[in-house]
């Protein structure tokens, strides 16, 4: 289900705009793409895997909309800076940066490897932060804003992903801190928690042999997933003017998995 860009209800709260979008080959980031391109930004679709964001970009300019698209390993620092830099160059600025690409992995904690601990804080945590830095002067001129993509696991503890809940965590710390110390220069800095979004990632988190179900199944309320155009209406309006107010938030959509 591809964002229709000819939804005569569809708000437009991006004309204008240039949008950042990592993880932008598939899933959440493809939507997220799609969606704040429907709106009217002219959206950057970066990804590990450049075809991939190729596509994204390709079927946004299909449709009419504005789009470019660039390979980035967002481990790299020196691929971050270069990526902001090839943005701002190409399209004058930046109005929104959105990390989304992500990685998962699910073992028993006692199992899990320093290497895929390592793996996962790089790609999850360490992206958005070079990114961040890289983007900041640029959203400082125009007041920008940054969306994080974390997860339920960034709220709450979940059985045998240990390393990466602590990567969301993280990623949720550096959110709020950011938030904090940048709220005053115009910034904002949010993150967008979902649970349950039927997307490849999913095939990074099968079951270690012996796990418990009744220990998994507390990280779901329903045995429904979402689609990921649902975590991309929320994500386009928390980086839009209308959320002018919205900083530091941390905001689950995860059919009420995080409530208790
Ligand atoms: N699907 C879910 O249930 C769910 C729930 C909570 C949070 N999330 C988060 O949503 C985000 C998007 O995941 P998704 O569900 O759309 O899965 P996905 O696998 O469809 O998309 C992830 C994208 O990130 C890209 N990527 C991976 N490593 C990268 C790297 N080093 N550099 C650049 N790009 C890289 C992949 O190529 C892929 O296109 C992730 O951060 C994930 O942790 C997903």
């Amino acid at each position: 289900m591809d964002q229709p860009f000819d939804d005569p209800d569809l708000p437009h709260r991006y004309r204008g705009k240039v949008v950042l979008v990592t993880g932008a080959a598939a899933g959440i980031g493809r939507a997220t793409a799609l969606r704040l391109a429907a709106e009217g930004a002219t959206a950057w679709c970066a990804d590990i895997n450049g075809g991939g964001a190729a596509h994204t970009a390709s079927s946004i300019t299909d449709r009419g909309g504005e789009a470019r698209s660039s390979q980035v390993d967002v481990t790299d620092p020196a691929a971050c800076a270069a990526l902001v830099a090839e943005v701002v160059a190409g399209s004058g600025g930046l109005d929104v940066l959105a990390n989304v690409a992500g990685i998962g992995g699910m073992a028993h904690f006692a199992d899990e490897t320093p290497e895929r601990f390592n793996r996962l804080f790089s790609v999850n945590a360490a992206g958005p932060f070079y990114l961040c830095q890289a983007a900041l002067p640029h959203l400082l001129e125009r007041k920008g804003n940054i969306m994080n993509l974390g997860s339920t696991a960034g709220m709450i503890g979940q059985a045998y992903v240990a390393a990466y809940c602590a990567s969301k965590h993280a990623l949720v710390g550096l959110t709020k801190s950011m938030a904090i110390e940048l709220g005053r220069q115009g910034i904002r800095v949010n993150a967008v928690c979902p649970g349950g979004v039927n997307t490849n990632i999913l095939g990074d988190f099968l079951p270690p042999e012996g796990a418990s179900m009744s220990l998994i199944s507390r990280a779901f309320l329903t045995r429904d997933m979402q689609e990921p155009e649902s975590v991309a209406a929320l994500v386009a309006y928390v980086c839009s003017d209308e959320a002018y107010y919205v900083n530091g938030a941390i905001l689950a959509i995860d059919g009420g998995t995080t409530t208790g």
